[in-house]
């Protein structure tokens, strides 16, 4: 009863927005809920959803942030999807997406929708799965406000959907398929194979939340960008490495340290740290090269490779990655040095990075607000945590900061920067 007034909506709405007239069957035989009124004015397609039952609980925008098989809204309030709110809650975004787009994109997409429902009787996961693709599509065909928007919070509902709609076999949907592929629409079709929803569950989060995910080490997608010639952490040899995917705004930096092994008389990668920031979202995501299986460093020579789903990550590393890695973005650069890749790479966020992590790692507020004090003219001063007090601000004002020909110095005196150093010393830095 819900649903088919609701599908009465729908195709109203797909007649309208052809410029049709006239009723069709599902219209006519079906008891219609006096409250759902559609309304054509002045060529627009205007839709009042009044009846309370039709509205979804929340809407699809209002999930902000997602992680593993949880999903909340922006105040940090733990939402939950119900299984038979799914296609009312695509319902209401194809409606307001499609309030956005022009005339022409708006005739294409109800058409599409018109022509899906008279194609046969589908099942409530068909339908779920074709609505997906074509949220998809309208928002790919959006503008950018629009995509901002809705995007990130719809790839979050997408991922839930699959949960609650499994797919195991996609040749049981062949006719969905072709479909969408006789439109051109099949790119849009996303989906999450039910086999590997369990195998990373991290990687399938990260992915949710818009965040590049990094290639296998080895891989030749990663682009080598030299050796590091600042490192606070004073390894025997770093060497920067970067990769971007053209789909997804955002960079990703992996950062092999060497050391020299002198029981084994070789030079190998101790440590490397892979990290991958969305410049949609500013979520980041972390891994680090010790393994799922033994718990052990994989280390080795040029010759090195692992599976980036065969590592640990920010859901199960020991070492908080957040202790150092805060601020506006969640790099940490030594500008003008190799590690600054900002000039070829998308590195700075939309929004002030946030970590992925189910372990509740967080990018505190920061201690002093860009434009805040002397050091906080160009960047802010992340929240003061004993290692970034000690391994970030002490490093960066001795050697780097504001530039390394004539770095500030950590211990304060009169100086422009003197004031703003000694409060952080005086905040939480000193023992
Ligand atoms: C004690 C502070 C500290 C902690 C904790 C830390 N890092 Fe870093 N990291 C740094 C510093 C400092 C740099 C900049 C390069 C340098 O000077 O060594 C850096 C650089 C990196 C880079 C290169 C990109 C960039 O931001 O410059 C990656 C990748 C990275 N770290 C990964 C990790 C991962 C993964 C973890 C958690 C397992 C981690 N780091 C924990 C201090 C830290
Ligand atoms: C003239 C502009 C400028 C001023 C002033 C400045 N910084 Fe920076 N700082 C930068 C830039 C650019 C980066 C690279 C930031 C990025 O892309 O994430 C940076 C990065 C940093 C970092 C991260 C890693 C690194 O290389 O050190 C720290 C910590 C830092 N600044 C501390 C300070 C402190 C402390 C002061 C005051 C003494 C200061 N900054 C003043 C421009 C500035």
């Amino acid at each position: 009863m819900k649903l088919s007034s609701l599908l009465i909506v729908l195709t109203s709405l797909a007649y309208m927005g052809c410029g049709g007239g006239g009723s069709d069957d599902s219209s006519t035989n079906s008891t219609q809920d006096a409250a759902d009124t559609v309304t054509d004015v002045d060529d627009q397609v205007e839709i009042q959803i009044e009846d309370q039952q039709n509205v979804p609980k929340f809407a699809v925008e209002d999930i902000a942030i997602g992680y593993y098989g949880l999903i909340y809204d922006e105040s940090g309030k733990g939402l939950e999807i119900d299984k038979d709110q799914v296609l009312l809650m695509q319902d209401k975004l194809i409606n307001d997406v499609l309030l956005n787009l022009d005339d022409e994109q708006q005739k294409t997409f109800t058409e599409t929708q018109t022509a899906f429902e008279a194609l046969k009787d589908s099942e409530n996961v068909d339908k779920v799965l074709f609505k997906n693709s074509l949220i998809d599509a309208m928002l790919s065909n959006a503008d950018k406000s629009v995509q901002d928007k809705y995007f990130p919070s719809f790839r979050l509902f997408r991922h839930h959907t699959h949960l609650l709609y499994p797919i195991s076999r996609l040749a049981d949907y062949s006719w969905i398929l072709d479909f969408l592929s006789q439109r051109s629409l099949l790119e849009h079709l996303i989906l999450i194979p039910p086999q590997q929803q369990d195998s990373d569950d991290y990687i399938e989060t990260c992915r949710d939340n818009d965040v590049p995910i990094p290639p296998d080490w080895g891989s030749n997608d990663w682009e080598y960008r030299g050796v590091a010639e600042t490192d606070f952490l004073g390894s025997d040899r770093t060497e920067v490495w970067a990769y971007s995917d053209p789909a997804v705004p955002g960079a990703c930096m992996a950062l092999p340290r060497w050391r020299i092994n002198e029981a084994a008389g070789i030079n190998e990668v101790d440590l490397l740290g892979i990290i991958c920031q969305s410049a949609n979202t500013g979520k980041a995501c972390f891994w680090d090269n010790i393994s799922k299986e033994t718990g052990q460093r994989i280390r080795g020579g040029e010759d090195l490779t692992f599976k980036i789903a065969d590592i640990h990550n920010g859901d199960m590393l020991g070492e908080n990655c957040t202790q150092c890695h805060r601020g506006k973005n969640v790099f940490l650069i030594h500008p003008g040095t190799a590690i600054d890749i900002s000039n070829d790479y998308d590195i700075d966020p939309n929004v002030r990075y946030q970590p992925v992590s189910s372990q509740g790692w967080t990018n505190p507020p920061a201690f002093a607000e860009l434009g805040d004090g002397a050091c906080a003219g160009c960047h802010e001063i992340g929240d003061l945590s004993f290692s970034y007090c000690n391994m970030l601000l002490k490093k960066a004002a001795n050697l780097t900061m504001p530039n390394a020909d004539n770095p500030a110095g950590w211990v304060g005196d009169d100086s422009f920067y003197g004031t703003h150093i000694q409060a952080m010393i005086d905040e939480r830095c000193s023992p």
